[in-house]
């Protein structure tokens, strides 16, 4: 591929995704308009409609406006080997719906996944935002309410509209598509700032894994949902990101660059390949801090250990402690490190912030069910170099991501 190709793959893979849902009323003609007005704000945009939505726009004007391929029908065996719902899900960065009308909103609200807008949300794991638009009287049924309140439950699920005036049956009242100027403004917000363009940022993340012999390790819980998020989080903000990774069950966030690795010295190794350019690190993997001795080529078969069971450790290396200390001079990175301590979490993140040489830790309690390894959401506090500890509200792990780069982008000058 030339440089040029290259070049243009690698802007098109940072450009923020929006895939807009398209329901069946007469305001999907608005919805036309509302990719050509995203597209003029840089956003790239992936359109799914419903069934009912084909009666009102053909699919074809919506590949015409957005330059993608429409998923318009979920049972396509060619679409993408049937996948496609899915592969929109994982580029979203915004999953906008745009007209929500009161049929997608109840099967929104219920979870179901029949057709491609709704096979698309049950998979997409960023903001929502809906944008009803129906008749006054179905507005105002109280089983649509009902549903949208269901729906705006979940703080990742936002609305935006119906705005009040004439509907295209005659009707005045509320039930008009807002008006997509105020849409744009609307998701550009929930897309949040802009402001790690350009910067490069390494993320580490997951559990590493120390051989003892072919078929087992030392390792940990970490299922490397942090890191995740603080890869994707950067990535919306406009940063080159570099996710390192031990094992876990993620997929590639979409436009991050990833490299997996397995053990604490393959990290070690990728991270310091990784250090020129690079304007902040953000350490979220669980390293083992521990291997064996010797690593047996062999399977070890416990009756010939015969009283040998004890397994002799040595220290792995501190993969943010080498990064700290080989960047030196002005183009020294902002550092992050994470804390996860059972007690006196202040304490050792601050221990921390001092022996590694580190501009912020990120505390959390583990150990207690729902927080820490594995849980969706995480009760952290951050421990700068100056001021007090911020303590955080119980929050996703995506809205923690975004916290740490709020403070890390303070410490960028940016
Ligand atoms: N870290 C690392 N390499 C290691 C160990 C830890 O990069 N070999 C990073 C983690 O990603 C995390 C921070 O250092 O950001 C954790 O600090 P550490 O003091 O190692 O935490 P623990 O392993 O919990 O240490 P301790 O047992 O001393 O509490």
């Amino acid at each position: 591929m030339s440089p040029a190709r290259n070049s243009r793959r690698a802007s098109a893979a940072a450009a923020r995704t929006v895939v807009l849902g398209v329901g069946g009323g007469i305001a999907a003609y608005k919805a036309c308009d509302l990719v050509r007005r995203l597209r003029e704000r840089s956003l790239r945009v992936r359109v799914a409609m419903t069934a009912a939505a084909r009666a009102f726009v053909t699919p074809l004007t919506f590949q015409a406006l957005s330059g993608e391929p429409v998923l318009a029908d979920l049972l396509d065996a060619r679409a993408d080997a049937g996948f496609g719902h899915l592969d929109l899900a994982r580029s979203a960065d915004l999953f906008l719906v745009a007209p929500a009308t009161a049929d997608l909103l109840g099967k929104l609200a219920a979870g179901l996944a029949d057709d491609p807008v709704t096979a698309v949300a049950v998979a997409a794991r960023v903001p929502w935002l809906l944008c009803p638009a129906m008749n006054v009287a179905m507005w105002r049924s109280p089983r649509v309410q009902d549903n949208l309140a269901r729906l705006l439950a979940d703080p990742d699920v936002h609305a935006c509209g119906p705005a009040e005036g004439l509907l295209a049956d005659g009707d005045v009242g509320p039930g008009r598509l807002a008006e997509v100027p105020d849409i744009v403004e609307a998701a550009l917000r929930l897309l949040g700032p802009r402001d790690l363009e350009g910067v490069k940022v390494l993320v580490t993340a997951g559990p590493t894994r120390e051989p003892i012999d072919p078929v087992r390790f030392l390792s940990n819980p970490s299922t490397g949902r942090m890191g995740f998020a603080i890869a994707r989080a950067a990535r919306a903000r406009g940063a080159e990101v570099v996710l390192l990774t031990g094992p876990v069950e993620l997929p590639d966030p979409p436009g991050v660059r990833v490299v997996r690795v397995v053990t604490a010295a393959e990290l070690a190794a990728a991270a310091r390949a990784e250090l020129p350019r690079t304007r902040l690190v953000v350490a979220a993997a669980a390293v083992s801090d521990f291997r064996p001795r010797k690593t047996s080529k062999r399977k070890l078969k416990k009756e010939a250990l015969g009283g040998r069971e004890a397994l002799e450790l040595e220290r792995t290396e501190d993969v943010l402690c080498a990064l700290s200390e080989a960047a030196v001079g002005r183009d020294r990175p902002v550092f992050v490190g994470f804390a996860a301590e059972t007690e006196d979490v202040v304490a050792n993140a601050r221990e921390k912030l001092r022996r590694k040489r580190l501009d912020l830790v990120v505390g959390n309690e583990v150990g207690r069910p729902g927080t820490g390894f594995a849980a969706e959401e995480n009760e952290a506090v951050i421990v700068g170099a100056k001021g007090e500890p911020e303590r955080l509200p119980r929050l996703s792990k995506a809205e923690l991501a975004q916290r740490i780069l709020d403070r890390a982008v303070r410490l960028l000058g940016r």
